[in-house]
């Protein structure tokens, strides 16, 4: 099945925080929230300044982007329009549905992005080239 989405669908998610004096915890857990069950954790950590990561969509993955550390801009793309969002909290997640284009960009000094995903790898989910995904767009019902 493929997924025709929009930048609309991607949204900024607060997620549960416990707070306390000496740290505090936020949470993610599978059944109680409406995105995703978590199939897959990685993380990106030690990106030297100016470095640009993703490029690329994927074709069925879900995937909820947090900044665990630190900031970063991740700029999301459906083919039509094109929004930047700014992650510098723990506990707000970058919710991404299938069929957008992201890269993810302006990374502090030692941050790290977190991300959840729907799937294990595949790399046959991806799209890695951007004529590709505006021709995997394009040729959609509603493209
Ligand atoms: P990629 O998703 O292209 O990185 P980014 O979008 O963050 O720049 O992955 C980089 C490499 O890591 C690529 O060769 C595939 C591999 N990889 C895995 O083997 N498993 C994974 O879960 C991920 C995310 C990447």
């Amino acid at each position: 099945m493929k997924f025709v989405s929009n930048i609309h669908s991607c949204n900024v998610i607060e997620l549960t925080k416990i707070h306390n004096p000496a740290g505090n915890i936020t949470i993610v857990q599978n059944g109680e929230n409406e995105f995703f069950n978590t199939k897959r954790v990685y993380y990106l950590y030690d990106v030297p300044g100016g470095s640009e990561r993703g490029g690329h969509a994927h074709k069925g993955l879900y995937q909820l982007i947090i900044a665990a550390s630190g900031s970063f801009d991740v700029i999301i793309d459906d083919g039509r329009n094109k929004k930047i969002v700014h992650l510098n909290r723990p506990y707000y997640g970058l919710y991404i549905v299938p069929g957008i284009w992201r890269e993810i960009v302006n990374f502090s000094s030692g941050a790290i992005c977190l991300v959840l995903a729907s799937e294990k790898y595949s790399e046959s989910d991806y799209i890695r080239e951007y004529t590709d995904f505006k021709n995997y767009v394009n040729s959609s019902p509603n493209g």
